[in-house]
C-alpha cells in the first residue's frame, strides 16, 4: 500500500521513525512529507534512510512530477504523527502551504492524525474546534495518550505508541496489521523443525529465498523499462538450493526460464512488488539472494493509456523517481531484529575510468553490508542471457574473495558452497 507519513514539529518526530518502520517492515511503500519545523527534530537523512525515497518539504522540489498534486492522489492511507496544534489548526483551516498541507488537501484515502502536544493546548477550545472540523470531515484524529509529556508536566497530550498508531491506521485503511502479511495466494506454510543437515544436504532444514529476474517498471498499459537479466542465474541457484536441501522460495521478476519444481514460486512484476515480497518472505528466511536485477528508478506517473504520439504536439518526456534499495533494506530489517540471517547481494558491475570492477564492488559491500557479494563483470556480451558466468565472492567477514566460473550451475554451486560454509557462522545450529 502506499502511504504518505506527514511529520509535525514536535519532540514526538522522533517515535514516528518507529512508525515508519512498522509500516515498511510490514512491506509498505512509505513516502514521509516533514513539515518545515519537524526537519528540526529529525533530519531528511534519517527519513530518506528508512523510506528509500526522496523527502522533502517543499512544493518547489520535484517540480516536474508534480509531486504536490501527485502524493495526495496516489496515497491509499495518509497517517500524520505526530499532529501538532499548529498542524491540525493548518489541516482545519485547509492551508497550502508546504508539501503536506497540499497533499492533505489532494488526499483521496483515508487520513488519520495522531496528536501530539502540551496539554493545555489539546484541551484548548481552538484545538478542540479543529479536531472536531477534521472530524466532521471525516478524517480521524486519535485521542492523545496521557503520561509523561516533554518538561516535568504529565496529563492528555502524549503521542499514542507507534505500535497503535500502525494498527490503528491499517484498519482505518481495511489492512491487515500483521507486519509481513501479504495475500493468502503469496503466503508461505510455517517451517517444520529442522532435520540435522547431511553432508549431501547441507541445506537441509534451512529456508533460502532468491530472487531472479528482472524487474519491469510500467510506463503505460503496453510499455515499460526493463532490463536484460534472464533469470538464469538466479534459477540455477534455487536448482541448486533445492538440492542442498533447502526450502527455497523463488521470487520471480520477469524470467525467460521457467521457475523448477519443488520451489514455492511468487510472480513479481515491479520492484516495488518485490520488495514487498522479498521483506515478507525474509521475515523466515536463513538465507536471503537477492540475484535480480532491480530497476534502480521508475516511471514518475504510470499513463492509464496507451501514450500516443500526436503530430504538433511535444514528444513525451520520462521522469523517473528512485525505487528503495531492498538488498540495503532487508540488512537494516534483519539488523534491527537482530535476526540470524545470511543476505547474499549480486553487482553487476563494468568499471570504468574512475574504477575497476573490483574496486565498485567492494564499495557496494561497504556500502550494502549484506555478507556475500557475488560480482559479475557485465558488458560486451558477458553474463546476461548466455549459459556461462564468472563471478568473484567477496564477504563481509573478510575471507578472500573466491573467483568461480562456468555454466551457471557450476557458479550456483559455487556461491551455495560458500552459503554453507558462511551459514554455520550465520545461523546457530538449530
Ligand atoms: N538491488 C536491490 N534494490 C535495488 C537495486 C539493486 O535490492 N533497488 C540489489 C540487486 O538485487 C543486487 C544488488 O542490489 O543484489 C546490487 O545491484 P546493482 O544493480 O549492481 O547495484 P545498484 O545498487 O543498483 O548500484 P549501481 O547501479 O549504482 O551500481
Amino acid at each position: 500500500m502506499r502511504i504518505v507519513l506527514g511529520v509535525g514539529g514536535g519532540i514526538a518526530a522522533y517515535k514516528a521513525a518507529s512508525l515508519l518502520r512498522l509500516f515498511t517492515e510490514a512491506g509498505h511503500d512509505v513516502t514521509v512529507i516533514p513539515t518545515e519545523a519537524a526537519s528540526r527534530f529529525v533530519g531528511v537523512a534519517t527519513w530518506e534512510a528508512l523510506s528509500g525515497h526522496p523527502v522533502t518539504s517543499s512544493v518547489f522540489d520535484e517540480v516536474p512530477t508534480v509531486n504536490h498534486v501527485r502524493l495526495g492522489h496516489e496515497a491509499e492511507l495518509i497517517v500524520v504523527a505526530p499532529a501538532t496544534a499548529d498542524l491540525l489548526a493548518r489541516a482545519a483551516t485547509g492551508q497550502a502551504g508546504d508539501l503536506l498541507g497540499t497533499t492533505l488537501l489532494m488526499a483521496r484515502g483515508p487520513v488519520l492524525m495522531a496528536p501530539a502536544m502540551h496539554t493545555e493546548m489539546w484541551r484548548h477550545p481552538a484545538t478542540q474546534a479543529n479536531v472536531e472540523t477534521l472530524r466532521s470531515r471525516g478524517i480521524t484524529v486519535l485521542e492523545p495518550a496521557s503520561g509523561r509529556l516533554t518538561g516535568a508536566d504529565s496529563g492528555p497530550g502524549r503521542l499514542p505508541e507507534p505500535e497503535a498508531i500502525f494498527e490503528a491506521a491499517l484498519a482505518l485503511a481495511g489492512a491487515p496489521a500483521v507486519p509481513g502479511t501479504l495475500p493468502a495466494s503469496a503466503s508461505f506454510p510455517v517451517p517444520s523443525a529442522f532435520p540435522p543437515p547431511s553432508a549431501s544436504q547441507p541445506l537441509a532444514g534451512f529456508t533460502v529465498t532468491i530472487s531472479a529476474g528482472g524487474t519491469r517498471e510500467p510506463l503505460d498499459p503496453v510499455r515499460f523499462l526493463g532490463n536484460r537479466s534472464s533469470g538464469k542465474q538466479g534459477v540455477a541457484l534455487a536448482i541448486a538450493a533445492r538440492d542442498a536441501g533447502a526450502r527455497v522460495r523463488l521470487l520471480a521478476a520477469h524470467m525467460e526460464v521457467p521457475a523448477p519444481d519443488g520451489v514455492e514460486l511468487v510472480e513479481v512484476e515491479t520492484a516495488l512488488e518485490l520488495r514487498k515480497a522479498a521483506l515478507h518472505a525474509a521475515a523466515d528466511s536463513d538465507v536471503v539472494i537477492m540475484a535480480a536485477a532491480v530497476a534502480d528508478f521508475r516511471p514518475a506517473d504510470v499513463s492509464g493509456t496507451k501514450i500516443k504520439k500526436r503530430d504538433g504536439v511535444a514528444d513525451p518526456v520520462i521522469s523517473l523517481v528512485r525505487n528503495p534499495d531492498i538488498l540495503q533494506e532487508l540488512v537494516e530489517v534483519r539488523d534491527a531484529a537482530s535476526r540470524h540471517q545470511l543476505i547474499v547481494g549480486f553487482a553487476a558491475e563494468t568499471g570504468d575510468a574512475e574504477g575497476d570492477v573490483l574496486e565498485y564492488a567492494a564499495a557496494k559491500l561497504r556500502r550494502k553490508a549484506c555478507d556475500l557479494l557475488v560480482v559479475n563483470h557485465v558488458g560486451q556480451g558477458k553474463v546476461f542471457g548466455q549459459d556461462s558466468n564468472s563471478v568473484v565472492i567477496l564477504s563481509r567477514s573478510g575471507s578472500e574473495p573466491q573467483e568461480a566460473a562456468g555454466s551457471k550451475a557450476d557458479v550456483a554451486a559455487a556461491v551455495l558452497d560458500r552459503i554453507s560454509a558462511e551459514l554455520s557462522r550465520v545461523v546457530p545450529p538449530a
